[in-house]
């Protein structure tokens, strides 16, 4: 059965698609606190250095292979590996994001829990309030897994529709909202009393941070930023045309993946220095030391206070859908293709697929401790064997798969879009991918599991 592929209806609908898998919860409780603690502006020189070094190659190889091979992930791999096993990055990839979708949906329900509290008003209270608000929640047997089922059955409608009148729709109408949000929320901290600290905090530059574990750190963030290592980008680029200019897509994407990162920082460190609180990173960041941090900065104006609560978990929630479409996407279209089923039948597999695997990953986290296993939840076992092990594999093999293996007249050909393009950096970008970028990841690898500090 030959199955009729969709594709992408416009550049803009492929950049904002693309910066949608991007953009997640890791720019708003990772990148700010990180460039914050390690020297300010100059961690986000480097981060940029990052993003150049290993970021935009990294990108581009995924590009490489998903548009050569227009197919899911594991039938692009299969197509340039000449009949020898490199559709195993594949298969990699796609269990990698079907794991991830499975636990980053339970976090997405609790942005959906959170935004309901703000609308309703629960989140109003002390930090002890807010504390043993999430606390309570987050370990309930049944309310979290209920709104992680709701948004993933909101992510499955969107991806159901198909490439182009779902998810690039869905991603042209969501991002300039995510965009127009965080901007408005960056204008009303930066104008609280005592913002300039945050400020000062996010961006002054301290280049006397920067050791070498600090660069690891800013190149491991560069890679899980922009979404490496989960077969996303070449799904994506599967549904790319033969016109996309892929340097020029995948620069833009890092551009605005960027600049998002910044302004939550902008957003995140004056409010949090005009009440006098010192944020952190991770999920407690969010759900714990910010929700109380707004309704405080804004107590003067409690309805100022109430709708901006209400706006940043909006603009969480958007943030996670669109990485959630992209995540579910990889598997629908390997169920999809390889199954020769339809795109619905497989959107429920995989919508069944990951209810299952987030409801135990939910249930992990304080319902029962039978899911906890040598002192880690499941939701923890699998936040770190797919970050900390499955990416990098991922990531490390696809720079050799392109680098080492497969014909550079192919490479050229889908850098160049066929002679169309001058193909300037082609040269960089082979040398990155050959040396630099594995040994970048490498490095990353070890610095993650502890080896290299
Ligand atoms: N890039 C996302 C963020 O910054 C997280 C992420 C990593 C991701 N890999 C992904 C999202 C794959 C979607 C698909 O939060």
């Amino acid at each position: 059965m030959k199955i009729e592929r969709g594709n992408f209806g416009s550049k803009v609908g492929i950049v904002l698609a693309t910066a949608g898998s991007a953009v997640g919860l890791g720019n708003v409780w990772r990148f700010p606190y990180m460039a914050g603690e390690n020297g300010g502006a100059a961690f986000i020189l480097i981060y940029i250095a990052c993003i150049f070094i290993l970021g935009i190659p990294g990108m581009l190889s995924e590009f490489i292979v998903g548009r050569h091979g227009q197919a899911n992930a594991a039938r692009s791999y299969d197509k340039l590996s000449g009949g020898k096993p490199w559709k195993f990055i594949g298969y990699l990839g796609i269990l990698t994001s079907t794991i991830i979708l499975g636990f980053y949906a339970v976090v997405a329900g609790w942005c959906l829990q959170y935004l309901f509290a703000s609308i309703v008003g629960q989140l109003s209270g002390d930090v002890q309030y807010v504390k043993a608000y999430f606390q309570d929640f987050s370990c309930h047997p049944v309310y979290p897994v209920l709104w992680g089922v709701y948004f993933i059955l909101v992510t499955q409608w969107v991806v159901m529709r198909g490439v182009r009148s779902g998810i690039e729709r869905a991603s042209k109408f969501l991002m300039p909202i995510l965009l127009i949000l965080l901007l408005v929320l960056v204008v009303a901290s930066c104008m609280l009393p005592g913002a300039v600290d945050g400020i000062r905090f996010l961006l002054k530059p301290d280049f006397s941070k920067l050791s070498g574990g600090v660069m690891l750190e800013a190149l491991g963030q560069a890679f899980f930023s922009l979404s490496l290592g989960t077969a996303c980008l070449c799904t994506y680029a599967s549904y790319f045309t033969k016109y996309t200019n892929l340097l020029n897509s995948a620069g833009q994407i890092a551009l605005l993946d960027t600049i998002i990162a910044v302004l939550a920082g902008l957003m995140i460190f004056p409010a949090a220095a005009s009440v006098g609180v010192s944020p952190d990173s991770g999920p407690s960041l969010i759900f714990i030391t910010l929700p109380n941090v707004f309704q405080q900065a804004f107590s003067a104006a409690p309805f100022v206070g109430y709708i901006v609560s209400l706006m940043f978990f909006v603009l969480l929630s958007l943030a996670a859908l669109t990485s959630l479409m992209s995540l579910h996407e990889v598997a629908t279209a390997f169920f999809e293709e390889e199954f020769h089923t339809t795109r619905k039948h497989a959107a429920i597999v995989v919508t069944t697929t990951t209810i299952v695997i987030g409801a135990f990953c939910s249930l992990s986290l304080g319902a029962t401790d039978t899911l906890t296993f040598f002192g880690r939840s499941l939701f923890s076992w699998f936040d770190f064997i797919t970050g900390q092990i499955f990416l990098p594999i991922v990531g490390f093999l696809t720079c050799i798969f392109i680098g080492w293996y497969v014909d550079h007249q192919i490479v050229r050909d889908e850098f160049t879009n066929w002679g169309e393009l001058r193909g300037r950096f082609f040269h960089l970008y082979i040398f990155l991918v050959k040396y630099v970028c594995p040994l970048a990841i490498l490095l990353i690898f070890l610095h993650q599991l502890g080896a290299l500090n």
